[in-house]
């Protein structure tokens, strides 16, 4: 039997329900498939700061680096504490594990309503692909007089060839196992050094991968044709910005940010990989009981898959996919009215019946 060390951290608001649904999930997975998941909860975030005074422990990567994976649910508690407080450790994961691949699926179900008219299952099924390493979110940067009415700060965004190249051979790759079309999300218009080395290197990559249609579209346009025609999208690599803002829309056009899973790898392995929901700890919603955890459902169900469990994995997506069709079960995101307990029962449920 295949054992996995899973670090799990709920993190603050809805991302503590959404992964208690996917921990019950991932239960009824592992005595359906024969596996053995050990599960280690970190209740870092915003509890770890009301007892300790610090959001992680001070060697929290130390603590990170013997497991298969880590599980995260969301982080943030804008009352109580400044995001670019609480999000750091996040943000430093990704960074020091360099998981430098944040693949990040919009794909519309069966079942699921989207915003957009004309638009039917199978008609959307895009993965963006965000650069997870660096970009705009280095942490290079000041601010000269803080808080002073002539104050200035600082921002700075660092583009790498090594990481640049490294991301587009990933997205090329993977489009290779898919339709074979590629875009590239620019702003080469207005950023003439990082956006122009982008450009420039997806040319002379793209020439390794001829059996790869690619092109490139500005993000403003690009934002807006996630709208207009997300049919003609399949995989859309960009930057670490470009990136978060697509999977946001992403999850929007498909349905619900509920609905919207993300894994954040370290292609050779060195170090965990890192599976969330796209969305945050939603505080409007927090404490309601009624927010969705499909998104945290398929990030487990992403999880096994890049742990090798591939059956398993497939049986996680197939219990939600029904569970969408049966469209009795659902939150209010999707125009239900059952509570994220109901949304995890009946998918687990659905695991157990698939497979015995
Ligand atoms: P958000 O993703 O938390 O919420 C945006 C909107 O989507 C809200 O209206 C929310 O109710 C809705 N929504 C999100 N997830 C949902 C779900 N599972 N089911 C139903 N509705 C859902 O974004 P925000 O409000 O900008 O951020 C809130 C906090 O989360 C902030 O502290 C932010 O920094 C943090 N955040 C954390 C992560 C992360 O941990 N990876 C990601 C995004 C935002
Ligand atoms: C995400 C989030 C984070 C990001 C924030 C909370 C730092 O929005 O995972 O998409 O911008 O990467
Ligand atoms: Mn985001």
């Amino acid at each position: 039997m295949n054992e996995y060390r899973i670090a799990v951290y709920p993190g603050d608001g809805i991302g503590i329900d959404v992964i208690a649904e996917a921990v019950k999930v991932l239960r009824a997975t592992e005595q359906a498939h024969s596996i053995k998941l050990q599960l280690t909860e970190f209740n870092w975030g915003h509890r770890y700061w009301r007892e300790i005074g610090k959001v992680v422990p001070d060697d929290f990567l130390d603590v990170l680096k013997p497991f298969d994976a880590i599980f995260l649910g969301a982080i943030g508690d804008p009352r109580n504490l400044p995001d670019h407080i609480t999000l750091v450790p996040l943000i430093t994961i990704r960074q020091t594990f360099d998981q430098y691949v944040c693949l990040r699926p919009a794909v519309l179900l069966p079942g699921v309503t989207t915003p957009l008219a004309n638009k039917k299952p199978g008609d959307i099924d895009i993965v963006v692909v965000r650069e997870n390493s660096e970009g705009e979110y280095v942490d290079v940067g000041g601010m000269f007089k803080p808080t002073q009415a002539d104050e200035v700060s600082l921002q700075t965004a660092v583009h790498t060839r090594k990481g640049v190249e490294r991301i587009l051979r990933y997205s090329f790759e993977l489009a290779q196992t898919r339709r074979k079309h590629l875009t590239m999300a620019t702003k080469s218009n207005a950023f003439k050094y990082g956006m122009v080395m982008w450009d420039r290197v997806l040319t002379e990559v793209a020439a390794d991968y001829p059996d790869v249609r690619y092109d490139k579209c500005h993000i403003d346009a690009l934002s807006m044709n996630f709208v207009r025609c997300p049919e003609v999208y399949d995989v859309v690599v960009g930057s670490n910005l470009f990136g978060d803002i697509l999977s946001d829309l992403g999850g929007a056009i498909v349905g619900s940010l509920g609905l919207a899973p993300s894994a954040n790898i370290r292609p050779d392995r060195k170090y965990p990989s890192l599976f969330e929901p796209v969305h945050g700890s939603a505080p409007d919603i927090a404490g309601k009981g009624i927010a969705n955890p499909i998104a945290a459902i398929r990030s487990a169900a992403m999880m096994l898959d890049f742990l090798g469990e591939h059956e398993a994995a497939h049986s996680i997506e197939a219990a939600v996919i029904a569970n969408l069709s049966a469209g009795l079960v659902r939150t209010p995101d999707l125009g239900g009215h059952s509570t994220t307990v109901d949304i995890g029962d009946d998918i687990a449920s659905r695991i157990s019946s698939t497979t015995h």
